[in-house]
């Protein structure tokens, strides 16, 4: 069994960011897809359509607070400087593709070590730069532009109610996007050092990391010891 030490890697805004987004986002796909499956047995019956309204401005009442969170957590990166643990990394990238398809069913080590100025592996920066930059950014437009779409339509942004269609489309399939890498996280947080110990990590802050002989902890920008 390897030796292990407790490391400090999430701060206290970081885990509330964290969980606080999780709830939210897991409210607005609930609420977003009673809404996408539900609208016409909803408005088929006169107790549907009140549950239709409901599930309508709770979904914007999530909306609203996932952008307060977003600004908040925008500030704190680059106050903090943490945007640049999301700066993509080529360095151990196909180690980790060969661990998460390979190695993690040989029992292998960790390509990579995690530590509090290197929290993510190379293909996790890839994933959350992309969530970040894209999934996100395009949920959130296509979100406020169907909430305003009226506003918008009359004002004569959009020449007919055709363009309606494509912007539910995007945000309907952003909304999947969102989903299918929940599930992927969720999936590799129990790749950690025990099944339950990254999620340990984001509740209490502190993480069993795996040190060398020397009993240092490996920083995440160098090698394990037996990496490929
Ligand atoms: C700031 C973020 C967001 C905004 C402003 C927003 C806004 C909206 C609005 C205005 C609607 C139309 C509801 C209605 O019929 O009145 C909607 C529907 C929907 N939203 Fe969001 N939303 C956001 C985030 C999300 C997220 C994070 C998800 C899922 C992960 C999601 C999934 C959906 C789905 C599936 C629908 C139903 C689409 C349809 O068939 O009409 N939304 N959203």
């Amino acid at each position: 069994m390897a030796k292990t030490e407790r490391v400090y890697i999430y701060t206290v805004f970081e885990r509330f960011w964290h969980w606080t987004q999780a709830i939210l986002v897991i409210g607005l796909a609930w609420t977003g897809f009673m809404i996408h499956f539900g609208r016409d047995t909803f408005e088929a019956n006169p107790a549907g359509q009140s549950a239709y309204v409901a599930y309508r401005e709770l979904h914007q009442n999530m909306a609203w607070a996932f952008v307060v969170l977003i600004a908040f957590a925008i500030f704190w990166h680059f106050v903090t400087g943490e945007w640049k643990q999301y700066l993509p990394t080529r360095k151990y990238l196909v180690g980790m593709v060969r661990f998460y398809t390979v190695g993690i069913f040989r029992h292998e080590p960790h390509p990579v070590k995690k530590s509090q100025i290197s929290k993510l592996n190379p293909l996790q920066r890839i994933a959350y730069l992309g969530l970040k930059i894209l999934v996100i950014p395009v949920l959130v437009t296509s979100g406020f532009l169907y909430f305003f779409y009226n506003d918008i339509a009359t004002g004569g942004l959009f020449a007919n109610n055709a363009m309606l269609g494509t912007i539910v489309a995007v945000h309907t399939f952003a909304a999947y996007l969102l989903i299918a890498f929940m599930f992927g996280h969720i999936y590799l947080t129990t790749t950690g050092h025990t099944p339950t110990s990254n999620i340990k990590a984001m509740v209490t802050g502190w993480e069993e990391i795996e040190v060398d002989d020397d009993e240092t902890p490996v920083d995440a920008a160098t090698p394990a010891p037996t990496a490929t």
